[in-house]
């Protein structure tokens, strides 16, 4: 199949990317490199560096043309979100609009999309929650992702191009960003490998659902192969177990074998207290089931950045 990855360049783009090479698909990435990593791309991979909301990705489809679209590239800081509403929109929903209506034009059959189910929901729901729960994003990005699940219902309606819509919980692992859901890993790591001081907000009780990437790209591929249904499904990609931020720093303390100079300061003023997602439908509808726990996940992931410090490797800032 002939695959283009949106964000191929980035934390989980990266990884869905080699995926998709690995089982000799051919793969494209369109990727603007504003958090990406050109270092992290397969060289089997045919690399685009350009802006989803630039006019020329129409061109870029029209010659690749695509059978599926894996869509990640995103401005993807709930923070960013937060300062800059229009910034946040004029990326996630007007950049994927231009992608969308390029697909459209030149006969992509289906996209699946990276979602959130962490920024969705918000604090009414009791975790782990599942889709049947109405969506009450409370900033900007998770408002942004709403809209496009919604858009890409209607393109399936009005033009018949499929979709499936993956909420992902807080996703770690190899390469991943300080600045995404699940941050928090790559922040502890960063500075456990520095041997530097990190700061906890808040009391560290507040959960998340911590979410391997390797699992998440396994949903990615399973979307993928799904038969086409109707209407568009949107499956929460998460483990359902909620992990403190006090629990990830005593794995990652045990891990290291030394203690972290791990200091409270203040919370995060809205920062939502509990989260994790059930994956019921994920499993009824892709077979889909995370395989990692979080102490594994953060051994692989503590050894990359370990490595990765070693060999002085580009990461992404
Ligand atoms: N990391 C998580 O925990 C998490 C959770 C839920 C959803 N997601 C979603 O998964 C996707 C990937 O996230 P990630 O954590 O890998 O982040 P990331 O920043 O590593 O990846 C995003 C990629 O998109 C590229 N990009 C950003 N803006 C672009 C633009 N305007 N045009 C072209 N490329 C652009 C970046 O350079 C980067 O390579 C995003 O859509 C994000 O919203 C991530």
């Amino acid at each position: 199949m002939r695959i283009l990855v949106t964000g191929g360049a980035g934390f989980i783009g990266s990884h869905v990317a080699d995926a998709f090479c690995a089982a000799g698909h051919t793969v494209g990435v369109l990727d603007d490199l504003s958090s990406g990593v050109k270092d992290h791309l397969d060289p089997r991979v045919r690399f685009w560096q350009v802006d989803i909301r630039d006019p020329g990705v129409e061109q870029i489809v029209a010659e690749f043309r695509p059978e599926l679209l894996s869509h990640h590239a995103a401005q993807m800081s709930v923070g960013v979100s937060v300062r800059e509403p229009q910034r946040d929109a004029d990326i996630n929903i007007r950049g994927t609009l231009n992608l969308l209506e390029a697909a459209v034009r030149h006969g992509v059959r289906r996209v699946v999309f990276a979602s959130t189910g962490g920024a969705m929901y918000g604090d009414h729901a009791l975790p782990p929650t599942p889709e049947t729960v109405p969506p009450e994003p409370v900033s900007p990005y998770g408002v942004a992702k709403l809209a496009v699940e919604r858009y890409l219902h209607a393109f399936q309606v009005m033009h018949g191009l499929e979709a499936i819509a993956l909420r992902y919980a807080n996703v770690y692992g190899p390469r991943q960003n300080p600045h995404g859901e699940a941050g928090v890993v790559a922040i502890f790591c960063r500075a456990l490998v520095a041997h530097q001081p990190f700061t906890i907000n808040g009391d560290g009780n507040q959960t998340r659902d911590y979410t391997y990437v390797g699992d998440v790209v396994r949903a990615v591929q399973l979307a993928a192969a799904l038969p086409a249904t109707d209407p568009l499904p949107i499956l929460n990609i998460g483990t359902g177990v909620e992990t403190t931020v006090n629990d990830l720093v005593a794995h990652l303390q045990a891990l290291a074998g030394h203690p972290l100079q791990a200091h409270h300061g203040p919370a995060k003023p809205g920062e939502q207290r509990r989260s994790a997602l059930d994956a019921t439908r994920a499993q009824r509808v892709l077979g889909w089931q995370p395989t990692v726990d979080v102490r594994t996940g953060l051994a692989r992931t503590l050894d990359w950045f370990q490595n990765a410090a070693k060999a002085g490797e580009s990461e992404p800032g």
